[in-house]
């Protein structure tokens, strides 16, 4: 039996690339794919149609959600739980000891973080562990994250700094008038700041997945900074 049948044995649904070891048991949803030299390690799960670029590291105990992408070269060590859409971009580094040393064998005692449903972590970003990542943040290319971040908010710098607020759809939110919502300037979605540092999609519950038009990009980012196109209104 070649290796990639091997990964595929037990049919479940999920493709992994010969070049890829699958350590069992794990447990791994259908419809995901796993790319070239990946490892995913024994007892830890990944859910329903996932992409994991080449290189990814899933290490034993982590819990990854349904439609995650993971860009290469991504290492998640135990302890984090990766919710539902998520995007981890390419690089990005997870952690799970705050301090490590080598002579000290702290196995066990991993700490935990969260990321949670829709957060984008950009490229090369590091988040130091036992802090959780708000819904649908956004954490931008080469940021330190040390401190537990709000759902919506754009982290950016080193330490990562709270410098806006970024829509589900990923773009920047601009005021409207003088009512005091944000709009996303892709979907036209509201959001109002319920309290100080806490951000509500009006129009869209945070936990219900988008249609399939809802989902569909069709504008650069860089178009919409000085247009609106509501794609779905
Ligand atoms: C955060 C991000 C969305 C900002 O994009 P943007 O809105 O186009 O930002 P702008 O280019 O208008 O820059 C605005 C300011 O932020 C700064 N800036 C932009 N990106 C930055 C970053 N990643 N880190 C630090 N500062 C950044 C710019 O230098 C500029 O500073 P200035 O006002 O002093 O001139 C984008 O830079 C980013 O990091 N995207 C993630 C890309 C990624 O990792 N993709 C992975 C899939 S391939």
């Amino acid at each position: 039996m070649s290796k990639q049948e091997k990964n595929e044995a037990g049919n479940k649904g999920y493709f992994a690339h010969e070049s890829a070891y699958v350590d069992q048991p794990c447990d791994i949803g259908e419809g995901t794919k796993i790319w070239h030299f990946c490892h995913i390690m024994k007892n830890s799960r990944i859910g329903r149609y996932c992409i994991l670029g080449q290189n990814v590291n899933v290490a034993s105990g982590v819990v990854i959600g349904n439609n995650v992408k993971i860009q290469n070269n991504v290492s998640i060590y135990t302890g984090a739980i990766i919710e539902d859409d998520v995007f981890l971009g390419p690089s990005c580094v997870l952690t799970n000891v705050t301090n490590p040393r080598s002579q000290i064998v702290r196995h066990g005692l991993f700490e935990k973080t969260v990321i949670k449903r829709g957060a984008t972590i950009g490229a090369n970003a590091t988040i130091v562990c036992g802090i959780e990542l708000g819904r649908y943040c956004f954490i931008a290319a080469g940021a330190v994250v040390a401190k537990n971040v709000p759902d919506y908010a754009l982290m950016q710098g080193v330490p990562a700094k709270q410098v806006g607020w970024m829509s589900r759809h990923g773009h920047r939110l601009k005021k409207q008038g003088s009512s005091g919502t944000l709009v996303c300037p892709e979907s036209g979605f509201q959001y109002r700041e319920m309290s100080p540092g806490v951000l509500k999609c009006i129009d869209w519950d945070e936990e219900v997945p988008l249609t399939k038009v809802m989902s569909g990009g069709k504008v650069l980012y860089d178009d919409l900074k000085t247009k609106e196109f509501h794609v779905f209104e």
